[in-house]
């Protein structure tokens, strides 16, 4: 059995769902000049907002205004939790204020209370992609050491202000990307730059953020649990050439691990001198880094890939990171191979390697609903992803005592794709009606998987 507190529920980003862009003094944030795009043209960063071009996120699904009557829809799907994003933006528009914007705070005390009302414990990222984009332009991003001092305002203030009502939190969504695609830490590179060298300093500045957020939130309020956020890459061996298995070893640990390895242990491994970057690190980060590791893994996890140590093969693509086709699973619309065994792989290796509480904060099937001539949407497809998913973990926590603390599933109510901008990637148990092209009526609609899933937490797991 699954704990009594298991927490369930729901997780999204706030700049992938709340639009009001421009709203009660928010600011600009990098997902503000981000246009739509689809599997085969990638989003392109504009820099600023041109009247030919359309940004999915400023109104996305509306949930600034839609926020009482989806909490309500949770409600009835039973979440113990729903996990989000504050946007930075609208506690600080510019980033390098010296006061908080009101209107900002006052809108997440209003979230915050409405989710509580319906019993919902609230789960909050406190960077999802989305930092100011003024701090980029000004500033350049997270590869200045500037923004351990403006995130670290910022993270305060909302401990200040939601001490007591926000236990839950972790300091930036998948940390691992931003060696991936530094313009989500701010950080556009020029040609002739070593995108390597200045993703990692980036990278180290957000740690140092994160480890003294830690212990900020552990200051301010004892109860306070503050996880990291990976996102998970898991990669099998090709073949049992022992070449590969290494392949797979390192895809694994620089992928996933490394930055496990910095948040919940509070040092650089050994191994990071193979990376052959040379940090600007001071004592004091060191210091940080040790005083400021985390309570619990929060990771996303969606498909796995399979890898070779030799070039070539046939390609998959996959969150944010590719790989190569694994013949034995099928994928998704998008490419992302579904793969309910990489979950147990995965957790096994997160919990025996840090022995500490798991958090599964992400995991869904992205999928181009279709509603029927009944005007229901009938998502057997997905209700069979998340199953088998959930009977993995089940399967896992129940055999091997894991200690995991909750999941929620990506996007229950459908919301703009991070990757591609689209709204017809969708993930929810709640249809929007809102197309590509930022047409329709906002209106929600329960889909198949909305009872079912009902079902799955109301019996605590046991009714899949
Ligand atoms: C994760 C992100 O990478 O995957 C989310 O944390 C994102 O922001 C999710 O939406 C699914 O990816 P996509 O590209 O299908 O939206």
């Amino acid at each position: 059995m699954l704990k009594k507190e298991f927490l369930w529920g729901g997780a999204v980003a706030a700049n992938q769902c709340e639009g009001a862009y421009d709203e009660d003094g928010k600011g600009l944030s990098i997902m503000d000049i981000i246009t739509a795009g689809s599997q085969d043209a990638p989003r392109q960063v504009t820099l600023e907002i041109k009247d030919d071009c359309y940004y999915p996120n400023h109104e996305a699904i509306d949930f600034y205004h839609h926020y009482q009557e989806d909490i309500e829809l949770f409600a009835q799907m039973g979440f113990k939790c729903f996990r989000t994003s504050i946007a930075w933006t609208r506690i600080f528009p510019h980033g390098d204020e010296d006061e908080p914007n009101e209107a900002g705070l006052a809108f997440y005390d209003r979230l915050f209370k409405a989710l509580k009302a319906k019993g919902i414990e609230p789960v909050v990222t406190i960077s999802h992609y989305e930092m100011p984009l003024d701090l980029v332009k000004k500033y350049g991003g997270w590869s200045n050491r500037r923004l351990i001092d403006f995130y670290t305002k910022y993270a305060s203030v909302l401990f200040h202000r939601y001490k007591g009502i926000v236990r839950y939190w972790m300091t930036f969504n998948e940390i691992n990307s931003t060696v991936k695609i530094t313009m989500i830490a701010g950080v556009l590179i020029k040609p002739g730059e070593n995108q390597k060298q200045i993703a990692y300093q980036a990278l180290h500045h957000q740690f140092v953020a994160s480890s003294k957020a830690v212990q900020l939130a552990h200051e301010i309020d004892p109860d306070n649990k503050v996880g990291c956020m990976v996102m998970t890459t898991v990669g099998y061996p090709q073949t049992s050439h022992p070449l590969d298995a290494l392949a797979a070893q390192e895809y694994l640990r620089d992928g996933t691990l490394f930055f496990c390895d910095v948040q919940c242990r509070g040092y650089y491994p050994g191994y990071f001198q193979n990376y052959h970057i040379e940090l600007d690190i001071t004592d004091d980060d060191l210091k940080n880094l040790k005083a400021g590791t985390v309570d619990y893994i929060g990771f996303s996890y969606y498909s796995s890939q399979v890898v070779s140590h030799l070039d070539g093969g046939e390609k998959v693509k996959g969150n944010i990171v590719d790989g190569l086709k694994n013949p034995y699973l099928q994928a998704s619309e998008w490419g992302w191979q579904i793969d309910p065994d990489g979950l147990k792989y995965l957790m096994r290796i997160l919990y025996e390697r840090y022995q500490l509480p798991l958090f599964i904060v992400e995991n869904g099937l992205g999928y181009d609903d279709q509603i029927n001539e009944n005007g229901e949407i009938i998502d057997d497809y997905r209700i069979d992803y998340m199953r088998a998913h959930i009977q993995a973990m089940k399967d896992i926590v129940e055999q091997e005592g894991i200690d995991l603390m909750g999941y929620t599933a990506w996007g229950p109510i459908d919301i703009v794709s991070a990757g591609t901008g689209e709204m017809k990637k969708r993930y929810g148990m709640i249809y929007v009606d809102k197309d590509n092209e930022g047409h329709g009526s906002l209106k929600r609609m329960k889909k198949k998987s909305f009872d079912w899933y009902r079902q799955v937490i109301l019996s605590n797991g046991e009714i899949l």
